[in-house]
């Protein structure tokens, strides 16, 4: 049984007493016997307050939205993975389309964060997805094979375990344009047959994959009702209790 998840990466967005607010709301009204697991991505000063918040809550974890790929080092305003550890955080998001856009990170530097959080244990939750005018010239499928096969199909089985997919097509990013749900099915299924040819069926059958890109409470239950979506990344909807809440609750 692969796991479901949902996840909310609240990007650079809110001061610590909302966090903190949003986390405890949604710690309260987690229905804590559902096997949904509920990720909060959120920046870096907030993730000791929130770890401590929400430590006791056995589905609800806590993600860095980054890391530095070295243990230590003069990386002058860089966050290492042992950081993280030390204050129990357990959950990386890699590879969004913003830090590729805007912060330069390549395939090439990905696969070190990729390696480095493997070698220190952590679960990954690896982000790929297409530009706009890679999927109007059809390049979609090979351009996310070609992301997935750069950074992390290298990895063995074993250490396959620690990894989530994360698709969000850019041109779905905070548009308010989602993915039909076909298509998100098609290119997590996609994403599951190159898992398959690479690491075997049995990785690719418990390997979770969410999809991202303006998720809502009005399309999550459509979204995640496909045979390969596992749930969800959410941006802007994640920031508001209510609506993150009933994406939780949309797994039928
Ligand atoms: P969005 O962001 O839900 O606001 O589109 C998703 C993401 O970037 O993870």
């Amino acid at each position: 049984m692969r796991q479901k998840i949902a996840a909310g990466n609240w990007k650079m967005n809110l001061t610590l007493d909302e966090g903190l607010q949003l986390a405890r709301y949604i710690s309260n009204e987690l229905d804590i016997y559902s096997d949904t697991q509920v990720i909060l991505a959120a920046p870096y000063v907030y993730l000791k307050s929130l770890s401590d918040l929400t430590f006791p809550i056995r589905n609800l974890h806590i993600a860095a939205q980054n890391c530095h790929a070295k243990e230590s080092g003069a990386y002058t305003g860089e966050i290492a993975i042992p950081m993280l550890k030390s204050i129990n955080i357990e959950y990386v998001v890699i590879g969004h389309s913003e830090r590729r856009a805007y912060f330069n990170e390549s395939n090439a530097i990905l696969k070190e964060k990729v390696d480095a959080l493997i070698e220190q244990d952590m679960n990954i939750i690896f982000c790929c997805g297409e530009p706009l005018e890679v999927r109007k010239a059809e390049g979609h499928f090979d351009y996310v094979t070609e992301q997935l096969e750069a950074s992390l199909c290298h990895l063995s089985p074993k250490q396959f375990k620690q990894v989530i997919i994360a698709y969000e097509p850019i041109w779905a990013i905070g548009t308010g344009e989602t993915a039909s749900p076909d298509q998100a099915q098609e290119m997590h299924a996609h994403i599951r047959s190159l898992i398959g040819e690479k690491l075997g069926r049995e990785v690719a059958e418990s390997t979770s994959i969410l999809y991202g890109g303006s998720v809502k409470p009005a399309n999550a239950q459509e979204l995640f009702s496909m045979n390969d979506v596992d749930g969800g990344l959410v941006g802007g909807a994640s920031l508001s209790g209510s609506s993150f809440l009933s994406i939780i609750n949309a797994f039928s």
